[in-house]
């Protein structure tokens, strides 16, 4: 089985000027196969397939993820002859044909959020001979008609582990998902179900993948457009690293769950960094200056401060990488811990 099989004609690329173009197959095949054969994630969809720039797209909407990634997810997945699996995140359909290979014929199904990108897998599976379901719909209710099974894997990340996963595996079985927090930094997660409907895991490798159509929060930054009614402080402390820096920011996210980041530049060239919590609908903004920096709240919480306590209590637990990080999911809630289920980062 190969790679080029399963990727689409029409791929994208990035150009220097920042924007995405398409790259046809039939017009530049051998560099369309250098691409496909290079080892790194190819892009097969900008912006939903929306077309929104004439011919040009911004955000990458599916991909063929890279062949060193697919290997890291599937080793700990651990699929046998037999295992049920379910996919989501359908993609190109070459990790349901990877799957397809180790779990025997009729025990995958792989869901896919967008008509156009299912339809295109599911003729390639057949092309390529693997009998894999492919079912067009949102992954994050799972496919009850299929369940129970024994690994569910996705290949889009998360910020919160639907619960409909975990009540679709059997007790025992795991789940495998890039979980990736508001500080845009993530890890693969590996759950294990357990026989009370909750599911146990810790953080594996990091992990950096297109979010679930669903499960996207960014709009709530473009809600951050006018300080007129935010009160405004300023700070000596100025944490960039919760920006910046991989595991700093995979942190934050745990310790601050719901919340959604991200920087721009104001008319000075100047980097403002942003940060929103949605369900309160708070927000503030920071920009540094040479006679302390800038804040500006919004709403009922006072995120920058909230931000600097999360910091704080980072640094002062022995700056702690992802690999100390672990989940818990039960009908009522997603809790981080680190170390041991006891030792509580947030709950939400
Ligand atoms: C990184 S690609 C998957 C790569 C794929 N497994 C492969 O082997 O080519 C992520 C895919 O997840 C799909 N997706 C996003 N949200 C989804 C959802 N809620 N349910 C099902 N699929 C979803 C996207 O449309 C995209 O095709």
């Amino acid at each position: 089985m190969k790679r080029e099989d399963f990727v689409p004609d029409v791929i994208w690329v990035r150009r220097a000027d920042g924007w995405m173009v398409p790259l046809s197959r039939a017009e530049n095949p051998e560099e369309w196969l250098r691409i496909v054969n290079d080892g790194d994630a190819v892009v097969t969809q900008a912006d939903d397939g929306t077309n929104e720039y004439d011919g040009r797209g911004i955000i990458p909407t599916s991909s063929s993820s890279a062949p060193s990634v697919m290997a890291e997810m599937l080793e700990l997945l651990d699929v046998t002859v037999g295992t049920d699996v379910l996919e989501i995140g359908t993609g190109t359909g070459y990790n349901a044909a990877l799957l397809a290979e180790r779990a025997a014929p009729g025990h995958v199904t792989t869901m896919e959020i967008d008509p156009t990108i299912a339809a295109h897998a599911r003729q390639a599976l057949e092309r390529t001979g693997y009998p894999v379901t492919v079912i067009t719909g949102d992954g994050t209710r799972g496919y009850l008609e299929r369940a129970p099974y024994d690994r569910v894997m996705a290949t889009a990340s998360a910020l919160w582990v639907p619960y409909a996963w975990v009540e679709q595996t059997r007790p025992g079985g795991r789940i495998v998902l890039p979980l990736v927090g508001g500080f845009g930094r993530g890890a693969f997660l590996r759950l294990t179900v357990d026989r009370n409907g909750s599911a146990q895991g810790r953080f594996h490798g990091g992990a950096s993948f297109m979010r679930l159509r669903n499960q996207r929060d960014d709009e709530a930054l473009w809600e951050i457009s006018d300080t007129a009614d935010a009160e405004a402080t300023t700070t000596g402390l100025f944490p960039r690293e919760p920006f910046t820096d991989f595991e700093a920011a995979f942190a934050l996210g745990a310790r601050l769950p719901g919340w959604v980041t991200g920087e721009r530049n104001d008319s000075d060239g100047r980097t403002i960094l942003l940060m929103s919590h949605f369900d309160s609908g708070s927000w503030a903004t920071v920009t540094s200056g040479t006679d302390g920096h800038k804040v500006y709240h919004y709403g009922p919480r006072r995120l920058w401060e909230e931000l600097e306590a999360a910091y704080e209590w980072w640094t002062g637990t022995g700056r702690p990488d992802h690999s100390r990080f672990g989940l818990t999911i039960t009908p009522e809630a997603q809790t981080f811990w680190l170390d041991t289920p006891e030792q509580l980062v947030s709950s939400q």
